[in-house]
């Protein structure tokens, strides 16, 4: 199949795209570079920048290619920067995806996956979370992510498109190869922060709270694989043949892991102490996130690969200990 990558050239984009190759489809990059990185996809992939909201420039992307399904990776991810400049979330997550959905419409492109998000669920009661948990953001990242997935089920329903939802939980790790990698800026997640402090590229890691109601006190994540995701997304190319399917799965390994426990992992892999610094805890933060991802591996045959966060880890030490500045 010829997968357009929307974002393709991002953290969980360019990770996506090369297990797209590793499955023999065929994929396309369109990425602004706003946030994305050129070196992130290989040279022989076909690549346009531009945004996904420009109807023309996609329209010929999608005609050109000729392009069967649509993956779109491009949000704006930082939660607190979603709190403090909402229109930035509504107008990239919410008014951009429109856009392109009607562009994918009008051409008759059908197919698509989109990347959610655990913060459509806020902080539920139930733990560990399955799909059907009701849906309650607590900020607009969140909201903008649960707006499209409503979004998504009117345009399955009035216009036959073919969709599958991924929310992932906590994505980390890099490619095994150590040649692509997470270069966010600024980083705000835990595994990169970690490793930098173990580096000497930060001066300590901050732990955002240590009065959790869970065993150590700090918080727990379920953290899963960014390879593995992206397995998950191809695991769902066939499924998306009858007009109007509608398709949610969460993604997590179903381990949730303390902040204390991913940094004695870090610890464990690099050989190296990491200087912590605890710190009040940042606002927004649930106590517990974890994914009960049963129906992806019942109804994708889903299963991640790396199901330790050691493993997960010394895929990250590899890519930070080899590009301390990233792509730069
Ligand atoms: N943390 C620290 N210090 C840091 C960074 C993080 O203590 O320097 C803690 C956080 O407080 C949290 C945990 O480490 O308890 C994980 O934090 P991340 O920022 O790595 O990830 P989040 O769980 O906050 O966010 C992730 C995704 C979001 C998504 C959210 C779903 O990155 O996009 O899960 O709730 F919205």
């Amino acid at each position: 199949m010829n997968i357009l990558v929307v974002g393709g050239a991002g953290y969980i984009g360019s990770h996506c795209v090369r297990q797209i190759v590793a499955a023999g489809h065929r994929p396309v990059v369109l990425d602004s570079l706003i946030y994305g990185h050129r070196q992130a996809v290989a040279s022989d992939i076909p690549f346009y920048q531009g945004d996904l909201a420009d109807q023309p420039f996609v329209r010929q992307v999608l005609r050109k290619e000729k392009i069967d399904l649509v993956m779109h990776f491009a949000a704006f991810i930082n939660v607190g920067e979603s709190v403090s400049d909402p229109i930035k979330y509504y107008k990239n997550n919410v008014v951009k995806t429109l856009a392109l959905l009607e562009t994918m419409l009008e051409e008759n492109v059908k197919k698509f996956i989109f990347s959610s998000t655990a913060a459509v669920y806020g902080m539920p009661d139930t733990m560990p979370i399955t799909e059907d948990v009701r849906k309650a953001p607590i900020n607009p990242y969140g909201q903008t992510k649960l707006d499209c997935e409503n979004l998504l089920a009117s345009l399955a329903k009035a216009h036959g498109l073919s969709y599958s939802v991924f929310r992932y939980f906590n994505a980390c790790g890099d490619a095994v190869d150590g040649t692509i990698g997470e270069d966010h800026s600024p980083e705000t997640h835990l595994i990169p922060n970690v490793i930098r402090a173990a580096l000497g590229l930060a001066p300590t890691l901050k732990i955002f709270g240590n009065d959790y109601p869970t065993p150590d006190g700090t918080c727990l994540r379920d953290y899963v694989h960014v390879d593995d995701l992206a397995r998950a997304h191809i695991a769902a190319f066939d499924k998306l043949g009858a007009p109007g399917t509608e398709l949610h799965f969460n993604l997590g390994t179903g381990r949730p892991y303390s902040v204390l426990e991913i940094i004695q992992a870090v610890e464990k892999v690099s050989g190296k102490k990491v200087p912590v610094e605890f710190t009040p805890r940042r606002a927004g933060d649930p106590p517990e996130l974890c994914a009960d991802a049963t129906r992806a591996r019942e109804f994708l045959g889903w299963k991640p690969q790396f199901d330790t966060v050691e493993s997960i880890i010394e895929t990250a030490w590899r890519w930070h200990s080899t590009h301390p500045n990233g792509y730069r």
